[in-house]
């Protein structure tokens, strides 16, 4: 007997961007939408991103060709660029919308102000107080959805998903919320819009949130997963001491746009020789000459050197930066900035096609937790803001379309809460910390992926428990798919296949088998989902 059941035509699971932008869009459509999140609407990763949109905006002498361009090539050849075309020129259109809304972007007298960041040849990063975008854009979303909202739509805070139901056909019927069997949400569709997982590293830019809940939810469900070796690791996320652990202030790469550079703990510059682009080359290849050089000179961190910006400028252009460097004890307009590498960005995760449709009936994703294809190997920066923005929108219409000839849900819905496999979180995270990050060899994922099999199975009972499922599995995922490419390619680097190999100018796909263990499975289908 269950305590309480919710109907939904669309469950949207998580509160970033990409949630919000499709619940709102959903309701405008006229579907009856429930939010789920297991925090509160602003607890996400939203309100950390300090980087902006990336947007190739008509009038500006950029283009969407040129935005496909650099993306492509950041993502180390393994974009899919028909879908990074299709997603990157629905720019414009999802920036004008979020104003629409109410989001103030920082302008000038041409109009909006555009920075640069590493991996762009184009001043084309818009952002919103300085270094606070994400904050902005959470305040527009989570004002339009808020009671005084003009849609306020129903948010199920403090609820942990634990199971996507499906029906006798397979549909998605609706979730299962915890506590186990106590709560069931009827949904004919359901968005996971869940973020990503830094939480499985022990240093991360990441919110406590993300730790990886929907992509565990949607190989459980059944789904087809992606590229998910492909961690991005931030070059500069603000250094605080060798026992740091969990959510660690970024250093914006704007900073680096801005003129800043990074030097090695002997003074001596970082990038010189190592990219054309320099301090501005894309992420993967800044973070591993970091790594390189804090191995060199045994330290770990380097330094971030803006002090030609000045504590004034700093201080007005960069305001999160300079006042978490300030409450650290680092006043970074008078000396360097100490940093290091952190788990940042997940590139791939469940398999959609730019409908944010996955390959299983009834089931969508948006966000960090999808992979379109946008990002291949390594995530230019700034373009994830974009991709939630606009594929929050599309799998709205998506659903809405797919609605109108679906069938409804058929049979009684299967009993939720399977017992699952769950490992210690602590050593979760050290181990992939030390075997899955910057650098990578088959024993090391080897020793990563015994720590992850060394689990319990358990029913989850508490958030903490159900969370704890979700990294376990993710984890072994994750560590299925880099022990399988043996070559080294964008944020997937390899010190046993340092080279980058023709044949693996594909994508890894991986599913659950039938004892609910990852499997490496065949290419990824041309076009992404079903
Ligand atoms: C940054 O501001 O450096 C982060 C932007 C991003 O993750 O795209």
């Amino acid at each position: 007997m269950r305590a309480w059941e919710l109907t939904a035509d669309l469950a949207v699971v998580g509160t970033g961007v990409a949630g919000l932008t499709a619940a709102l869009r959903a309701a405008e459509l006229g579907l009856r939408v429930v939010i789920v999140t297991k925090a509160t609407i602003e607890d996400g990763n939203t309100r950390w991103a300090q980087g902006g949109v990336a947007v190739a905006l008509p009038g500006t002498g950029d283009s969407v060709d040129a935005h496909v361009t650099d993306t492509v090539a950041a993502g180390a050849r393994l974009c899919d660029e028909a879908a990074a075309r299709a997603i990157l020129a629905a720019g414009p259109a999802a920036v004008s919308a979020l104003r629409a809304r109410g989001a103030t972007f920082d302008g000038d007298p041409s109009g909006l102000r555009r920075a640069r960041e590493g991996g762009h040849q184009a001043f084309r990063i818009i952002h919103a107080g300085g270094d606070a975008t994400g904050a902005e854009i959470e305040r527009t979303l989570a004002g339009a959805v808020s009671e005084q909202g003009p849609l306020r739509l129903p948010v199920l805070e403090g609820h942990t998903v634990t199971e996507v139901l499906r029906d006798g056909a397979g549909r998605v019927a609706g979730l299962a919320l915890l506590g186990c069997g106590d709560g069931v949400l009827r949904a004919r569709a359901v968005l996971l819009a869940t973020g990503g997982l830094g939480q499985l590293y022990a240093v991360s830019t990441n919110a406590d949130v993300a730790t990886g809940d929907g992509l565990a939810l949607a190989l459980r469900a059944g789904a087809l997963t992606a590229d998910l070796e492909f961690v991005q690791f931030h070059p500069t996320a603000l250094y605080v001491g060798p026992a740091s652990r969990g959510r660690q202030p970024l250093v914006t790469e704007a900073i680096r746009g801005a003129g800043a550079v990074l030097l090695d703990i002997t003074g001596a510059p970082v990038m010189n020789g190592v990219h054309p682009l320099g301090g501005l080359a894309p992420r993967d290849v800044v973070s591993a000459a970091i790594t390189n050089r804090m191995s060199a000179t045994g330290t770990d961190h380097v330094l971030l050197d803006a002090t030609h910006l000045g504590g004034a400028q700093l201080r007005r252009r960069f305001p999160t930066v300079h006042a978490a460097c300030i409450q650290a004890g680092v006043d970074p307009g008078r000396m360097p900035i100490p940093v290091a590498p952190a788990a940042h960005y997940h590139c791939g995760g469940v398999v959609t096609d730019t409908s944010g449709r996955t390959t299983v009936r009834g089931l969508y994703a948006a966000g960090e937790v999808a992979r379109t294809g946008l990002h291949g190997a390594n995530r230019l920066a700034s373009n994830s803001l974009l991709e939630a923005l606009v594929m929050g929108t599309r799998a709205a219409e998506a659903v809405a379309a797919d609605l109108t000839v679906a069938p409804r849900p058929a049979g009684s819905l299967p009993p939720p809460c399977a017992v699952r496999p769950v490992a210690d979180r602590d050593q979760v995270q050290r181990a992939m910390s030390a075997h899955a990050g910057i650098g990578r060899d088959a024993a090391g994922l080897a020793a990563a992926s015994a720590v992850a099999a060394a689990s319990t199975p358990q029913r989850p009972r508490t958030p903490r428990e159900a969370e704890d499922a979700g990294l376990t599995l993710a984890a072994a995922a994750i560590l299925a798919a880099a022990t399988a490419r043996t070559e080294s390619r964008g944020c997937h680097l390899r010190t046993d296949h340092p080279r980058t190999r023709a044949r693996w100018r594909r994508n890894i796909a991986v599913v659950l088998d039938s004892t609910g263990a990852p499997m490496v499975a065949g290419p990824v289908p041309v076009g992404g989902a079903a």
